[in-house]
Order: structure tokens, then C-alpha cells, then sequence
């Protein structure tokens, strides 16, 4: 029996962030995922893709007959208003998605968005009923300062509201060194990263701990995630570039299809 199979409360999640790219040419891959998808290449895992918001409502036909959930990447915290060029979660769940990406550090450093702004978010997001994908991570200098557990904890504590439950929250753990760069933490770091979010979560939320996923993200590739997504505690992954080709992304996910033909 393998690891994540042992554990069936919690089943593993493969969400794609395909960030700022992608037009509507590019939903052929998508739809290549799609058919990969509902032909049981992801095995037991459920697959998600968080597409710009602009391409939602054009693959929610291919993605909802194959299985596959839709995401955004970020919204605000109201309801709808004289907010110019947002978007809210309710938007985003008419448009299809049933996932929505929060506090990723890309908006954290780039739209200065903090730890209460992404709990605000994280509480729009439940309002229109959708799950968040809560993103944490250190820095490098925090990591190298030894600050990476204060800061994730933090980060954690700050972020996520207390009424989240493992069906309306998932969390990545994403360093911000190794997203886009090709470097990952060694299997122990994650391992003890991953453990340590989920007993913060235990402090915070008590009673759900051992429910909520918890993604690892930061240049996850199909060379290198049999090794990640066999760590404890890793519940699936928060794929970036890897994710806007089929074959990359499905070279990921399919771990998932070898673990259980492996089991
Ligand atoms: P990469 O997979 O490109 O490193 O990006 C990770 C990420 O930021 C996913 O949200």
C-alpha cells in the first residue's frame, strides 16, 4: 500500500497555475489534459487548472466532462462594486471554477498583498463557495536566517480563517526561492515543513488537521515529482510552468496512476 493511498481522507490534488499566459489557442492543452484526465492517467488524484480568468468560461465544457476543476488565481474580497479591473469570487464561481488561488507570492511581493488581505480573500472566497488554495512560503534570506517555520507559521496563522474546513481549504507550501528557478528544498526540509504546517493547522483549526491537503509547489517537473509527491505529508502539487503543456503536467499528475498501479 502506498503512502497516500494509506491515507484516504485525503485525496491528492494536482492544480496547474498557468499564471499570466495563455490565450485561447492555448486551450488545446488544456483540453489534452482533459482527455488524459477522464482516460485515468492522474489515477485517483483530481486534477485542477487554474487558467486566467479570461479563459475560464471557454474550458469549463472539456474540464467539467473530463473531471477536471477550474480555478482563478486570486480575487477580491467583495461581492461585486467600484473595484476597476478586479475580479470577486463569485465571478469567478459563475464562470466555472470551483478553486480559487490566494496570498500565491507573487501577489504577496507584486500587489503588496498581506496576511489579512489574503484571510479576507480566503473568506470571500468560502462566501461564494469555492475552496482556496492558500499559498505560504519563505524567502531565501528566510530561510537562510532560519526564519522559514516563524514565517510560514505566521503566514498561516494570519492567512487562514478560523471557520476553514478541509472541504473549503487546501494549502500550498511554496517556497519563494524555488518557484520558476528549477531548485527545490531537499525531500527532509519539505518533509519537516509539511509536518509543521499541518500541526500549526491542528493549533488553528482544531479537529481538521489530518483532512486538509497540503500542496507542495516550486518547479515540480515530471523528473522530479515521484520523489516530491512520495514525501509525507505532501498531498499533491501546485504546478506552474510545467503545467501549460499536457504532457508535462499529465508527466506530473500520472505519478499518482504509478503509485497505485505500484501498490
Ligand atoms: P513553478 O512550477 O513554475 O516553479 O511555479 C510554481 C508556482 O508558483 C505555482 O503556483
Amino acid at each position: 500500500m502506498t503512502e497516500w493511498l494509506s491515507r484516504s481522507e485525503r485525496r491528492p490534488l494536482v492544480a496547474g497555475n498557468w499564471k499570466m499566459n495563455g490565450l485561447r489557442k492555448d486551450l488545446a492543452e488544456a483540453d489534452k489534459i482533459c482527455a488524459a484526465t477522464a482516460a485515468g492517467e492522474a489515477g485517483e488524484a483530481e486534477v485542477v487548472l487554474c487558467l486566467p480568468a479570461t479563459l475560464l468560461m471557454a474550458a469549463v465544457a472539456s474540464c467539467e466532462a473530463a473531471g477536471v476543476g477550474l480555478g482563478g488565481q486570486h480575487c477580491h474580497g467583495a461581492p461585486n462594486g467600484p473595484f476597476t479591473g478586479d475580479v470577486s469570487a463569485e465571478m469567478l464561481k459563475d464562470a466555472g471554477a470551483s478553486y480559487v488561488i490566494l496570498g500565491h507570492s507573487e501577489r504577496r511581493a507584486g500587489h503588496n498583498e498581506g496576511n489579512a488581505s489574503v484571510r479576507e480573500k480566503t473568506r470571500a472566497a468560502f462566501r461564494a463557495g469555492l475552496t482556496a488554495i492558500v499559498c505560504v512560503g519563505e524567502t531565501r534570506a528566510e530561510r537562510e536566517a532560519g526564519d522559514a517555520m516563524a514565517i510560514v507559521g505566521s503566514q498561516l496563522t494570519g492567512s487562514v480563517p478560523g471557520e476553514a474546513t478541509p472541504e473549503t481549504l487546501v494549502i500550498a507550501y511554496e517556497p519563494v526561492w524555488a518557484i520558476g528557478t528549477g531548485l527545490t528544498p531537499t525531500l527532509k526540509d519539505i518533509a519537516e515543513m509539511h509536518r509543521f504546517i499541518r500541526e500549526r493547522l491542528e493549533a488553528d483549526l482544531s479537529g481538521v488537521r489530518d483532512r486538509i491537503r497540503i500542496l507542495y509547489g516550486g518547479s515540480v517537473k515530471p523528473s522530479n515529482a515521484a520523489e516530491l509527491m512520495r514525501v509525507p505529508n505532501v498531498d499533491g502539487a501546485l504546478v506552474g510552468g510545467a503545467s501549460l503543456t499536457a504532457r508535462d503536467f499529465m508527466g506530473i499528475a500520472s505519478v499518482y496512476r504509478d503509485l497505485r498501479v505500484a501498490s
